[in-house]
């Protein structure tokens, strides 16, 4: 939607047909109008009642990169609402393999649908798409770049799980460079004034251009490779995996793909209050013993991000 691109989101009437490509939109208000709506989207989930709030909307999902909860909780929102969804997991099954541009893609969906979520490999293209289109689009994911809504509910589920989202030490470990979900929560857990360390192999250290915004954040961000020094004084620690997709040369992978792995025995110098958070999927980098430790948030964090999403839907249509 040419005319709200990049707008800020603040009080709820920012939100009403407003785009949402990255984080560089939130602020803090705009952040606190999202959790208090979920937290009543939780309600509605709770009180088995069937929600018609948006009865007369449709949803349409495309993924150009596997998806697994984003995916699925999207449709679970609109679902969830009284809403109905096309979604598209496959975009083979598209005329994308007929050689048919980006916008040519989206105007058809935008023909059927009041509100586009989209995952796309390439950076630009939730910008490109939000150019085109007359109804919102939602970035669900940009190549390397931002996953703006998993940052909302990893927000949300450091509220719900400590009571607070300021003045913490938040800890991020693992694959800084490519993972995309820590580029938006860095920027997001900054407005809050939390302190953030980064932990991470030297070659997949959080990218300039990430320090770069942390910086005019004014935000406070320490870098090390050291899990086990930096772990005893976290409230907050976020692992993500190795993104492996991502690495150009798979023997780069294969040197860093074990350097950092919780388990139950590394948690001993961990504070017993610590949130411990992953966007998922895990491949070895949390082991299953570390599950039933109440501190493993993984779980509710993925619940958190139907009611997130939810959220987000009223705000945009309007319907708090
Ligand atoms: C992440 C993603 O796709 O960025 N998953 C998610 O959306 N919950 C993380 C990942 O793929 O490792």
């Amino acid at each position: 939607m040419i005319q709200t691109i990049m707008k800020k989101l603040g009080n709820k009437s920012s939100f009403v047909n407003s785009d949402i490509l990255s984080v560089a939109q939130f602020t803090k208000e705009g952040l606190e109008n999202v959790f208090a709506t979920a937290n009543k989207m939780a309600m509605i989930v709770k009180h088995p009642r069937i929600s018609n709030l948006l009865h007369d909307k449709l949803l349409s999902t495309i993924f150009y990169e596997p998806s697994t909860r984003t995916s699925a909780s999207f449709q679970a929102a609109m679902h969830r609402l009284g809403g109905q969804v096309i979604a598209i997991n496959d975009v083979n099954t598209l005329s994308v393999s007929k050689g048919e541009t980006l916008s040519d893609t989206l105007h058809a969906f935008e023909s059927y649908s009041d509100v586009i979520v989209m995952r796309h490999y390439d950076k630009q293209a939730p910008f490109i798409g939000a150019k085109a289109l007359r109804i919102p689009l939602i970035n669900a994911g940009n190549g390397t770049d931002e996953h703006p809504t998993q940052a909302l509910l990893d927000m949300y589920t450091i509220k719900q799980e400590l009571r607070s989202i300021s003045g913490l030490k938040i800890g991020m470990v693992g694959d800084l460079k490519y993972g995309r979900s820590m580029h938006s929560l860095a920027q997001c857990a900054a407005l809050f004034g939390n302190e953030l360390y980064f932990i991470s192999p030297e070659s997949l250290r959080m990218p300039e251009e990430v320090l770069i915004k942390l910086q005019t954040l004014s935000a406070c961000y320490y870098e090390s490779t050291d899990l086990l020094g930096v772990l005893p004084k976290l409230d907050v620690l976020y692992i993500n995996r190795m993104q492996k997709e991502r690495f150009a040369d798979p023997e780069a992978y294969e040197e860093v793909k074990h350097t950092y792995i919780i388990g139950a025995d590394l948690l001993r110098s961990a504070k017993a209050t610590l949130c411990l958070l992953h966007p998922m999927p895990r491949v070895t980098e949390i082991s299953t013993d570390v599950d039933s430790d109440p501190r493993a948030a993984y779980f509710r964090q993925m619940r958190n991000g139907m009611f997130v999403r939810m959220a987000l839907f009223a705000l945009l249509f309007g319907r708090t």
